[in-house]
């Protein structure tokens, strides 16, 4: 069972991508060919999530699947100077990849090629059980296959662990056997209305999301995880925070909101996996506290992402937050 031991100690099952980084004005319309700035740099997911749970002081390990290539030597590297245990299936596919196009204003599109991280096996995810039962949170994603997924949080769960679900990329399922295992799931305005719509419930419009009020966006949370938390994160809008009836977490209130973080943005890439990062880690540190206190400390490591271009390579450091935010 998870103990005091574990606490401040995170474990994260997923994906690693080379991304390859388009800057330019405007989003391509079909039919378009535009000319941007190009970059290259570390992404995927679960690599930018474990770099930021990393970065913001939990103790990380990270379970995932690479090419023997250079992008699986880039990953490598990067892992050993961020501090995280590294457990890589090395796999004949290559490396995962991502394209993304960033506009003027930091919003992007992505487009993933899974290459490795499509075999990352439940098998594989067994053989590290010992880092699951030494977690205090499980923290996953829907970028490698569902069942390794199920794997990490059947087993989290039997050793005491908390499970945290990003339900993302939007297009991908998540079964209701992962719903059944998730404590906490925090999936932006696109990933919300696409998981509700595709476990029965209304079909809501992202860009209304936001805009909602309070008592409606609870019970639509309500629907998506009826037994755990949800928190919805909403860009420029903060976000919100729905518990289930006598499962507060130590906050006095059901559901709330949380401003964002007052920054300049100039690329959200990866600020949403900054934000999981984050809460993973400050759960794991403080498993007592209030989830709000967790909740806000991830919003501003969320905001301070974004004011640096790129995914894992733009995650903060807890004292950068702390010199920033106090
Ligand atoms: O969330 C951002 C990430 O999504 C990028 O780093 C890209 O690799 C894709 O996984």
């Amino acid at each position: 069972m998870s103990n005091s031991a574990n606490k401040g100690r995170v474990v994260v099952v997923g994906s690693f991508n080379v991304d390859h980084v388009w800057a330019l004005p405007a989003l391509p319309r079909p039919g378009e060919t535009l000319a941007g700035t190009y970059h290259t740099g570390p992404g995927g997911k679960g690599f930018n999530q474990a770099t930021a749970a990393a970065r913001a002081g939990a103790a990380t390990a990270f379970v995932c699947a690479l090419g023997d290539d250079a992008g699986g030597r880039l990953a490598r590297e990067l892992a050993a100077g961020d501090g995280l245990d590294l457990r890589a299936l090395r796999c004949a596919e290559p490396t995962g990849t991502a394209g993304i196009y960033v506009d003027a204003d930091g919003r992007n599109t992505i487009v993933i090629g899974p290459g490795a991280n499509a075999e990352l096996s439940p098998a594989f995810v067994g053989e590290h059980a010992a880092a699951l039962d030494a977690a205090q949170v499980a923290l996953t994603q829907l970028e490698t296959p569902l069942e390794s997924a199920i794997a990490a949080f059947a087993r989290a769960r039997d050793a005491g662990g908390s499970t945290l679900l990003n339900p993302a990329p939007a297009d991908a399922v998540a079964s209701d056997a992962l719903w059944a295992l998730t404590d906490i799931a925090t999936p932006n305005e696109t990933e919300f209305c696409a998981q509700l719509q595709r476990r029965g419930g209304d079909a809501l419009d992202p860009d209304a999301l936001a805009g909602l009020d309070d008592a409606a966006l609870h019970a639509h949370c309500r629907r998506l995880l009826a037994h755990g938390s949800v928190v919805i994160t909403l860009g420029k809008s903060g976000c919100f925070v729905s518990h289930a009836d006598g499962a507060l977490r130590g906050d006095a209130q059901a559901f709330y909101r949380v401003a964002a973080a007052a920054v300049k943005a100039i690329d959200t890439t990866g600020a949403g996996d900054a934000f999981n990062g984050a809460l993973a880690a400050a759960l794991a540190r403080d498993p007592d506290a209030a989830f709000g206190e967790h909740v806000r400390y991830a919003v501003r490591f969320a905001g301070l992402s974004t004011e640096r271009a790129g995914a894992a390579a733009a995650m903060p450091s807890d004292a950068e937050l702390r010199a920033r935010f106090g």
